[in-house]
């Protein structure tokens, strides 16, 4: 079977102890950390900004996977890759000018995605294919770690997989897919099926009980 990539969210991490936190998920073998950026306007949170991700950066050598649910969005890409971001993914509805937007953040040295609500088409995909790293496709409405996750996002899984699948076969780049919210260890088998190879999950890692081999051991049940 096709290796995975797990993207613990550090929404559901204690934010007091946040070193300590994203050296425990990388010892516990996660392969990108997830930094949700919300800003009180395009969700009804507030985060993590850039001097965050900036004093995270050096606990741990895995990528920083920024997920931006900012709105305007593009003021703020430069910070953020200043700030040790690896992978930076927007919303759709948070710029004015997608292919700009994409085309700024591979010419900062990162990677570039592009996440999608629950409700949005993957029309938004057709002309920017060449433009992505990374496709997101949202399992929850944005702004909240802890919810359910949305059973409806599995059939457009398998549809943004044939689109990737059809754009590799025509000589296009790879593009990973990645799935975010409401994540664990009992649905992580047909999401997976579905498609996915990249996995958000906040409250599913960080919520581990230590009885249960903690971070590490959770990691380790959602790769099995
Ligand atoms: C929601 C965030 C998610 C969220 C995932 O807006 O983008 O990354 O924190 O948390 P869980 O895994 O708890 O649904
Ligand atoms: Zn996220």
């Amino acid at each position: 079977t096709q290796a995975i990539r797990l993207a613990p969210s550090i929404l559901s991490a204690d934010f007091a102890r946040l070193g300590e936190e994203v050296r425990a998920i990388e010892a516990g073998g996660a392969d990108l950390v997830h930094v949700d950026v919300m800003d009180n306007h395009y969700v009804p949170n507030l985060t993590i900004g850039p001097l965050v991700c900036a004093a995270i950066r050096p606990h741990v050598s895995i990528p920083l996977d920024v997920h931006l649910m900012v709105e305007p969005v593009d003021a703020l890409i430069p910070l953020f890759a200043q700030a040790g971001a690896r992978i930076i993914t927007f919303h759709p509805e948070a710029s004015r000018h997608v292919d700009r937007t994409l085309g700024m953040i591979r010419e900062l040295g990162c990677k570039a995605g592009l996440a999608l609500n629950p409700a949005t088409s993957l029309a938004v995909l057709d002309h920017v294919m060449d433009k992505l790293d990374m496709i997101l496709l949202m399992s929850v409405n944005p702004g909240f770690g802890g919810q359910k996750f949305i059973t409806a996002t599995l059939p457009k899984l398998a549809a943004a997989r044939a689109r990737i699948e059809a754009h590799v076969a025509s000589g296009g780049q790879p593009i990973w897919l990645q799935v975010d919210g409401g994540v664990t260890v009992d649905n992580i088998g047909a999401i997976r099926a579905a498609g996915a190879d990249t996995f958000v999950a906040g409250s599913a890692v960080f919520g581990a009980p230590d009885a249960d081999g903690g971070y590490r051991g959770v990691l380790q049940r959602l790769r099995a």
